[in-house]
């Protein structure tokens, strides 16, 4: 702790809600290799998008920029995407973002497709936890979902090639939609029961401008929790830490335990304490904000620069936009797209 406080001049910065920066979620890439309806829908983003390359942070950028979140008092990063995996180099990252003092944790948000590919090198470069989106599966609905991109057999190899490589535990993501994939539900449950992975199922949320979300589209936690439970009665467990989006649940019979992300149904906002970096270098303080603050001019004047222009902006942070859905406050404002902050 003594060599934490001496390199760490700047106060830790709480936002107006009091809520400290804990984590961070960097995108290292906004294209993505699925046109998954709920987040990139085909008709709506081109098949080619994706920034260029020269407007990316570079890998000495993004090491300035987690120094700089670390002095701040974060201790988490997830990378995220659009798909991460499709960033270039992506072990070499790992491997100079792992040596960071004072980061305790690294994770990776990924469609699973090329996993099998990179999980090897991943892990030999210090990442220790990936999360895999699966929202089916069953062949064709898993392939509907992703916009006709994806095969379920390549996301189920790579899980296990991840499993093969060293990587324990992994969090298996599920977006239900109502008429879509709620039939997955069970599949899914048990698929992985057992296993040690962790299936999360996510509220469909109104993120972004172009998903056409509906309330009536979204299934609530709570009614596939009691359909989960109705087959393998559940209890409640404690949150891992505190402000954990994920409600868990554990299978009475000890077969591990399964999550659910209720960010429509039960807002989590109060400890909500993290930022979200797009991949060129914007910060954004809500998954559900508007515009994002460059950070890439301040980055080029180094990290102390960077530490202090990040907490003035989180001072100034009040963000609760789940907790006021549908109010005339937030109704009309636009919403960032998920592919550039990466969930
Ligand atoms: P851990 O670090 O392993 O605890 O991961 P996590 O559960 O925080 O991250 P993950 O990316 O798996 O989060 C699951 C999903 O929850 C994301 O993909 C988002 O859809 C949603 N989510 C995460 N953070 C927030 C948030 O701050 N607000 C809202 N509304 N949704 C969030
Ligand atoms: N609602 C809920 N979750 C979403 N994700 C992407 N778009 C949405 C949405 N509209 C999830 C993905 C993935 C993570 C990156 O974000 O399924 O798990
Ligand atoms: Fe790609 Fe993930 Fe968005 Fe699907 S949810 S389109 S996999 S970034
Ligand atoms: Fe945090 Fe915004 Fe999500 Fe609320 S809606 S939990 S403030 S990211």
């Amino acid at each position: 702790m003594a060599d934490r406080a001496a390199v760490n001049p700047v106060p830790l910065p709480h936002d107006l809600l009091g809520r400290p920066l804990h984590d961070l979620r960097l995108s290292v890439i906004d294209a993505c290799n699925f046109r998954c309806g709920y987040c990139m829908p085909a008709d709506r983003v081109p098949e080619d998008y994706g920034t260029d390359a020269s407007q990316r942070l570079s890998f000495d950028e993004i090491d300035t920029l987690v120094r700089a979140f670390v002095r701040l008092g974060t201790r988490k990063l997830r990378l995220t995407g659009g798909e991460p995996l499709l960033r270039k180099r992506l072990p070499e990252l790992v491997r100079r973002l792992a040596v960071i003092p004072g980061l305790d944790d690294i994770a990776l948000t990924t469609n699973g497709m090329l996993l099998a590919q990179h999980a090897q090198a991943l892990h030999e470069a210090g990442l220790r936890r990936i999360t895999v989106s699966l929202d089916a599966l069953d062949p064709q609905v898993f392939a509907d979902m992703s916009g006709r991109r994806g095969r379920v057999e390549d996301v189920l190899v790579g899980i296990d090639a991840a499993v093969a490589a060293g990587f324990r535990r992994l969090k298996i993501n599920a977006v239900v939609q109502g008429g879509v994939n709620e039939d997955q539900v069970l599949p899914l449950v048990e698929r992985f029961r057992g296993t040690g992975h962790v299936v999360r199922f996510i509220e469909f949320m109104d993120v972004g401008d172009s998903n056409d979300w509906r309330r009536d589209r979204m299934v609530p936690s709570s009614v596939l929790r009691d359909r989960i439970a109705a087959h393998w009665p559940l209890h409640p467990l404690q949150a891992d830490y505190r402000g954990e989006v994920a409600e868990r649940y554990g299978f009475d019979d000890g077969e591990g335990e399964v999550g659910f992300v209720s960010s429509v149904s039960t807002p989590f906002c109060g400890d909500c304490h993290r930022a979200r970096v797009s991949a060129d270098g914007r910060l954004f303080t809500c998954l559900f904000a508007a515009d994002g603050a460059d950070l890439r001019t301040v980055v080029a004047r180094g990290e102390d620069a960077l530490a202090a222009h990040v907490a003035d902006l989180w001072r100034a942070r009040g963000d609760r936009y789940s907790e006021l859905r549908g109010s005339p406050e937030v109704r009309d404002r636009r919403r960032v797209e998920m592919y550039l902050i990466g969930g």
